[in-house]
């Protein structure tokens, strides 16, 4: 689990701790019930239960869904300005911000503008990773009038292939920010001093297999027309083979089973909870986790080989 999901499940079973504390002292003072039930409640629904959908929704959506957040950096803000907002809108209540008027109750309001930012981001991070991607507009060869950005937020993975080709500034993210989404490849490529045919054919080769089917995207088997999964596109292990970017990973645990630990190394201890870990390919993993799937194969190779 990303660190920011962890922080937001983490921190909504601390509400939920701090949320039944204050419905027990409800309940044994109810004439303290005006000022407190504010807080009660939030501390509740918008402290325990919108967190903890928060945190698991940001973990699994982006996975079931093979697309990442658009705004990964909203990911932070959304839990500074969810708690910041939340802790100071209890706050402010608890010492009546909400009738009192004046300073209080203006604090009051700015700590609710900022939680309903938090929850706003949240909403835009979320819904863009549920919308499809349109029929047609999936990238099936990269170009030189494409935007390095564009690229970059399409196939992650292709950042490596970048830097080793000669563009090291964007190892830098500031950079990467500033100029990738302004500069084409073509231009990139002029300004480096790297050749624009060259590179653009080891770009797509690294990127797109043979079959055409997206590599680095880290997308799951297409669907049929009709609704249904399409056959596996991966190949099955074979005994005494070595492990290829098309063996699916459940037949490789199948008769390597040690090979496991490779994955839950780089992955998490939660990879073999994902129903995708039994039909999807080392490669789409690697790619779905950022991981360069050659160094997955390379340690899968050597725990076979001994
Ligand atoms: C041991 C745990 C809990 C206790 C003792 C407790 C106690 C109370 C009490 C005494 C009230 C009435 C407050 C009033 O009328 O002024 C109340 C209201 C409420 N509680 Fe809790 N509560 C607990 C857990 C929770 C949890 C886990 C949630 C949500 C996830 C929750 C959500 C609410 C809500 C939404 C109300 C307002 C209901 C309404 O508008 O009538 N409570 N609770
Ligand atoms: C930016 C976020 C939010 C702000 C600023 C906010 C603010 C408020 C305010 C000012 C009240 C009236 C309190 C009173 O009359 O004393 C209220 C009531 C309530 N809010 Fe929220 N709220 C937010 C988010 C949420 C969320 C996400 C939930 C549920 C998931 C929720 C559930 C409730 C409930 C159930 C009440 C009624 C309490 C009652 O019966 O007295 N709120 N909220």
């Amino acid at each position: 689990m990303e660190i920011w999901a962890k922080r937001f499940t983490k921190m909504a079973l601390i509400y939920l701790a701090l949320g039944v504390v204050m419905g027990m002292v409800i309940g044994s003072q109810p004439e303290w019930s005006q000022r407190l039930r504010f807080v009660h409640i939030h501390l509740n629904l918008l402290g325990f239960m919108t967190m903890f959908i928060a945190g698991v929704a940001y973990h699994v959506l982006p996975r079931f869904n093979a697309r990442p957040v658009p705004w990964p950096d909203g990911v932070k803000y959304h839990f500074l300005l969810h708690n910041t907002g939340l802790l100071g809108m209890a706050t402010t209540h608890l010492a009546g911000g909400l009738w009192s008027g004046g300073l209080l109750h203006v604090a009051f309001v700015m700590f609710a503008v900022m939680t309903g930012a938090g929850l706003l981001i949240m909403a835009y991070n979320l819904y863009s990773v549920m919308i499809p991607v349109k029929e047609g507009t999936e990238v099936k060869e990269i170009t030189g009038g494409m935007k390095v950005g564009d690229v970059l937020d399409q196939f992650p993975a292709s950042l490596q292939i970048f830097i080793d080709a000669g563009f090291h500034s964007l190892s830098n993210p500031v950079a990467r920010k500033a100029f990738a989404s302004v500069v084409t490849i073509q231009k990139a490529c002029e300004k480096h001093e790297v050749e624009l045919g060259g590179f653009l054919k080891q770009l797509n080769s690294a990127l797109f297999s043979k079959s055409g089917r997206p590599g680095q995207s880290g997308k799951p088997p297409a669907q049929a027309s009709d609704g249904k999964e399409e056959a596996p596109v991966g190949v099955a292990m074979g005994k005494g083979k070595p492990c290829t970017r098309d063996t699916m990973v459940g037949s490789l645990i199948k008769i390597h089973p040690e090979t496991k630990t490779v994955f839950e190394k780089h992955y998490g201890e939660g990879c073999f909870s994902c129903p995708g870990q039994v039909y999807e390919t080392v490669e789409q993993t690697a790619h779905m986790h950022n991981i360069d799937p050659e160094l997955i194969l390379k340690e899968i190779n050597a725990m076979i080989g001994k």
